[in-house]
């Protein structure tokens, strides 16, 4: 009997030194999906502050302040790197793939894509749901993580050297929720399909993960905070987490991502979960 592989995060420091993370995340080049608010867009900010070059796209084009790999002179900034940021459905897979070209134009090449897009779905019994809601939520969910999936393993393949992909999943992907079956199956999906695309491209370098973020105070926590208890039982649950405040914050799951990503690790797993955050993290 096999058992699943613990997705608690199994790695200490996430970067040995302060230099040694600067060193790691030198000249990198990364794509967010759903980068226009919420989870991505925090990710993207982190990421920028990083250093690291942004393809950032969502279905509103994302509006990043920071610009990537300042140089000053004097306190006076002579050069960035602006990102490529754009307006792109992920369900459609021709303007992802379109998007995709437009980040290697600018940058050449893309070391880690992390395909963070994601709607909630229909919430209640699947029995009442509008099936094109749920075929909807599927093809973002699902669908648009396989496009985004393919798009950077064709890639990584394609050059030399390796590549990280990230796809966001959640801990609903294995933790059944009564009024959320389109979004468990979505989630369930998108782990299964990691671990696959991990397996057909381990030889061309690419490692793949999908990452549970923990919860993050964003729409889609909103919008389950404001459900119908009819609809969704353990709406009790959302409340109770934002009166306790019980929140990581984007910047913590995105320091995780980096660490996980670039910082030297063998991870040895595909299903992970970025821990409670507790305390700042910190170099070693
Ligand atoms: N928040 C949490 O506690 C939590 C917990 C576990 C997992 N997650 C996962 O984390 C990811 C981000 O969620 P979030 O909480 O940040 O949700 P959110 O605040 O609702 O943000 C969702 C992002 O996805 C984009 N998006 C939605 N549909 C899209 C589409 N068809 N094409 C391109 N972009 C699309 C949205 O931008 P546009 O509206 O501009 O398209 C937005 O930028 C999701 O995969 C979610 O399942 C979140």
């Amino acid at each position: 009997m096999t058992t699943a592989p613990d997705p608690a995060w199994p790695l200490g420091a996430l970067f040995r030194s302060d230099a040694e993370r600067r060193e790691a995340l030198s000249g990198k080049v990364a794509v967010v999906t759903g980068a226009s608010r919420g989870l991505g867009a925090g990710i993207a900010a982190h990421l920028a502050s990083a250093g690291i070059a942004l393809g950032l796209c969502a279905r509103h084009r994302p509006e990043l302040v920071a610009v990537t790999r300042p140089r000053a002179h004097d306190g006076v900034i002579e050069a960035a790197v602006a990102p490529v940021a754009a307006a792109v459905d992920v369900a459609d897979p021709r303007a992802l793939a379109a998007f995709a070209e437009r980040v290697l134009e600018r940058f050449g090449r893309i070391d880690m894509w992390i395909n963070n897009a994601g709607v909630l779905g229909p919430v209640g019994p699947l029995r009442l749901a509008p099936p094109e809601e749920v075929g909807r939520a599927t093809a973002v969910d699902v669908s648009g993580v396989l496009y985004g999936s393919a798009l950077f393993a064709a890639h990584v393949r394609g050059r030399a050297g390796t590549g990280v992909l990230v796809n966001i999943s959640s801990g609903l992907a294995t933790n059944p929720s009564s009024g959320l079956a389109t979004y468990c199956a979505a989630k369930a999906a998108v782990e299964m399909a990691t671990e696959v695309v991990a397996r057909e491209e381990r030889d061309a370098g690419l490692v793949a993960f999908a990452v549970s973020p923990g919860v993050v105070d964003t729409d889609m926590q909103v919008q389950l905070r404001a459900s119908d208890p009819a609809q969704l039982p353990s709406v009790a649950r959302y409340r109770q987490l934002e009166e306790s405040a019980s929140f990581a914050s984007a910047t913590w799951v995105a320091e995780h991502l980096l660490g996980l990503a670039f910082g030297g690790h063998e991870v040895g797993q595909v299903r992970l979960r970025v821990p409670p955050e507790k305390t700042q993290p910190t170099s070693r």
